[in-house]
């Protein structure tokens, strides 16, 4: 039996604009895992380096234990066992950057191995999507590249494809957090006609402009009138940032995920570095303290960096 995994898993940005709870994609920024089982010593053992340090537990709470444990437990009828999980942190946690997806699809993936179940990519999808409820967050993180998901009767279906388009990733990460919890709250129950025929029109408009490489199109095609709108209240000086983003270089930016990072979109040919500050500057006139990351599509998904 395999004892010890690891797993590397990316950030991702969901919704993409216009395409929420659908659109996702995965970025180069990158949360690792090491999961290694005793047979002998029983519990929850962490270490963490990196983004949140010092905010995560060991127990069953924990969604990297949470999520190895649904599938360990399904597969080996409640083996019973100690796990040490080390955890190697680039994703800021509750920033609309997908942490909460990189631990729940290590979980599943490293479960998945040392189970010896070893699920297909479908497989872990579904696993996953059960404990996060959001396909657009999964999805990347497990395939990389551009996703297109929606759910049916519980189960996830998603379209991975790579983007023709060449693009660059600005995401400027403020200090505050936001839970996706409070985020979806600010969301409307019900909304017009004409905004869904707005959203419509540019989710489509989206994915055939990344495809088709039409980056002039951007500008419409990542508008949004579902969420973008309800969440920028909760975010003082989104509209600064955004004008600052634009003005710097980006052809659009957007919320990522459900905030709180803002995410520039850019041609790989503009400076990201004089994006990223003048975005940050933005947020520093509003008050509110920010780091910018320049990134780029992670098109490799979910790894298994070593087994022994
Ligand atoms: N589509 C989700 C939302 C992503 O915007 O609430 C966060 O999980």
């Amino acid at each position: 039996m395999k004892k010890s995994v690891t797993v590397r898993v990316p950030a991702t940005s969901a919704n993409c604009g216009p395409g929420f709870d659908s659109l996702g994609l995965a970025l180069t920024l990158y949360n690792e895992f090491t999961f290694t089982i005793f047979d002998n010593k029983f519990g929850f053992f962490l270490d963490v380096e990196g983004e949140g340090k010092d905010s995560f537990h060991p127990s069953g709470r924990n969604m990297a234990f949470a999520s190895f444990l649904a599938v360990w437990n399904k597969i080996t009828n409640r083996q019973r066992i100690g796990i040490h999980v080390k955890m190697k942190n680039q994703v800021p946690k509750s920033r609309g950057l997908g942490s909460s997806s990189t631990a729940i699809v290590a979980g599943v993936t490293a479960a998945s191995i040392l189970s010896g179940a070893n699920l297909s990519h479908d497989e872990i999808l579904q696993e996953a999507n059960k404990l996060e409820g959001h396909p657009d967050n999964v999805a990347p993180a497990i395939y990389g590249g551009f996703t297109i998901s929606f759910q049916e009767n519980g189960v996830a279906h998603t379209l991975r494809t790579i983007p023709k388009m060449p693009l660059q990733f600005v995401a400027v990460v403020p200090d505050m957090q936001l839970s996706t919890h409070l985020a979806r709250e600010a969301i409307p129950k019900e909304i017009s006609h004409s905004d869904a025929v707005f959203n419509a029109s540019r989710t489509a408009l989206l994915t055939a402009a990344l495809l088709e490489d039409r980056p002039e199109l951007l500008q419409y095609a990542l508008e949004d009138k579902l969420h973008q709108p309800y969440r920028a209240k909760l975010i003082p000086g989104l509209p600064e940032v955004f004008a600052a983003g634009e003005a710097a270089g980006a052809y659009k930016c957007i919320i990522s995920g459900s905030g709180s990072t803002l995410l520039a979109y850019a041609s790989p040919e503009k400076d990201g570095d004089v994006i990223g500050r003048a975005m940050v500057d933005a947020f520093a006139q509003c008050g509110q303290k920010s780091v910018y990351h320049i990134l780029q599509l992670d098109t490799e998904g979910t790894k298994i960096w070593e087994t022994e």
